[in-house]
Parts: structure tokens; C-alpha cells; sequence
């Protein structure tokens, strides 16, 4: 069993606002997704690692970065050191896989593959245990609002049996297009977690629409489950002293929620 998790893209914020849209998805987005872009790889510019440092003095949400950059071997672990706690790299930018995930790791994130949508999976079967997340695209990365590529998701669902054949320890993760339209196919074709955009900032309330996408999902794969209590429900109530816990009269990580 996977959790469903929904990852609001801040591309799709209002970049005067960023703060708020943070805070206006905390407690219902599972992380925030960051995309980093350089001119090069993409032809669009946006974040940094000072977007990592502003994000994290307003949110607690886990921040993913994307890095749609060349040269990831060379910056991806800055990323990390400012405190993401996933890096995605892509196949097509990428140099040394082992290298490059072994320093991100040491900085202290997990790491993401992203391919393209024309990118195969299957040329990087040896290097998939090097990583906690696989991204498949479903659009050619570069900018928020375009339309979803059915036509990923054969490649979804190819990479979710080699996935569960293997047993790898891989979150399937997919990325543009993603909207109460597209979500129910993706989830059923294997897709654990969703990232969206403007299907989440392009609404009046964001995290209304970051519950609903996940109803969606959840509804559409028998296989997906709601995440932890803290994502869905308030806070957990203080816990009671030391002392009243032991003689069971504490009401202790209600709903499952450490204190
Ligand atoms: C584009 C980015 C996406 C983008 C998705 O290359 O990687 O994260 O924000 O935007 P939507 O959800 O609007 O397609
Ligand atoms: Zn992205």
C-alpha cells in the first residue's frame, strides 16, 4: 500500500505572495514542490536555493526540489544543504548518477530520477536503488498550465510493476497536467504521488483543492491510502503530564499524531 499525496507546485504561485501560498496549503499539502530552472536546460528561469531558506522560516511543509538545471552533479547538493528534504535530478542532465545521489544523500535529502516524457525508464534500471523517488513527466518540463500527456501513461504503469517486481522502495511521482480530470487514470495506471499546479493555486481555495485531488485519487485506486492523520485532521490534542499517561488517564498521540 501507497500513500496518495499531493505536492502543490509553487511555480503556479503568485511570486509576490509566496509565503502565502505556503502557508494557505499547510496542513493539507503532504510537501511543497519547488521547480529550479536555468535557462539551459529549459527555456524558463525560476527558484533557488534562497527559495529553500525563505520557504522553510514560513512553512514546516517538506520542501521537493525539481531541478530542471544542467550540471545537477555540480548543484543538486546545495539544495540539500539548505534543507530540501527531496532533490530530483534529471536522467538527460545529469553526469555521475552514483556520485551525484551519494552527495545529496550525505547532505541529508532523499533523491528523485525525473526523465522526460521520451526518456525510457528502462536505461536506468541499474541506478533506480540509488533513489527514494522516480518522476515521469507528463509534459516536457518548462512551464506551469500545459496539458496533460496521456500518452505517459503505458510508462506509468510499465514503471509501476517493475517497481512492485523489484520491491524497490520508490515513490512514483508524476508532474504537469495533473487535475480533477487527469488525476483518477494516473492514480489507477499506479501514480502515488501527484504534483500539481495550477489545478491547486488557479483556485480560489488551494487547500479545498489539494483534498479534493486526493479524494480523487484515493476513490480512483484501491491501492492508494489517506496519508497520517496530520495531514487530514487538526492537531492531536497536548499530551497529558508524564505521570497521567502512566496511570492511563492521558489521552497520548491521539489519531496517531506524535506530540
Ligand atoms: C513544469 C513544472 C511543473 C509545473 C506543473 O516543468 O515542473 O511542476 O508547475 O504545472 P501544472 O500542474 O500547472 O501543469
Ligand atoms: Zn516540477
Amino acid at each position: 500500500m501507497a500513500t496518495a499525496q499531493i505536492y502543490p507546485s509553487m511555480l503556479a504561485a503568485d511570486f509576490g505572495r509566496i509565503a502565502d501560498a505556503a502557508r494557505a496549503v499547510a496542513g493539507h499539502a503532504d510537501w511543497l514542490h519547488v521547480d529550479v530552472m536555468d535557462y539551459h536546460f529549459v527555456p524558463n528561469l525560476a527558484f533557488s536555493p534562497d527559495t529553500v531558506d525563505a520557504l522553510r522560516r514560513v512553512t514546516d511543509t517538506p520542501l521537493d526540489c525539481h531541478l530542471m538545471i544542467e550540471n545537477p552533479d555540480r548543484w543538486a547538493p546545495g539544495f540539500a544543504e539548505r534543507g530540501a528534504a527531496n532533490v530530483t535530478i534529471h536522467a538527460e542532465a545529469v553526469g555521475d548518477i552514483a556520485r551525484t545521489t551519494d552527495a545529496i544523500r550525505a547532505a541529508g535529502a532523499r533523491t528523485g530520477l525525473a526523465v522526460k516524457p521520451a526518456t525510457p525508464v528502462e536505461h536506468y534500471l541499474d541506478d533506480l536503488h540509488r533513489f527514494d523517488l522516480l518522476l515521469l513527466m507528463t509534459i516536457e518540463p518548462g512551464f506551469g498550465g500545459q496539458k496533460f500527456m496521456d500518452e505517459v501513461l503505458p510508462k506509468i504503469a510499465a514503471a509501476r510493476r517493475l517497481i512492485d517486481e523489484r520491491g524497490l522502495d520508490l515513490w512514483l511521482q508524476i508532474d504537469g497536467g495533473v487535475n480533477r480530470e487527469t488525476i483518477e487514470r494516473s492514480a489507477e495506471a499506479g501514480v502515488d504521488v501527484f504534483v500539481a499546479g495550477t489545478a491547486v493555486f488557479g483556485l480560489d481555495d488551494p487547500a479545498a483543492a489539494v483534498e479534493s485531488l486526493r479524494a480523487l485519487a484515493l476513490a480512483a485506486a484501491p491501492r492508494l491510502t489517506a496519508p497520517a492523520a496530520a495531514f487530514v485532521s487538526p492537531p492531536a490534542p497536548a499530551q497529558a503530564p508524564v505521570a497521567d499517561r502512566e496511570a492511563g488517564g492521558g489521552a497520548a498521540a491521539v489519531g496517531g499524531v506524535p506530540a
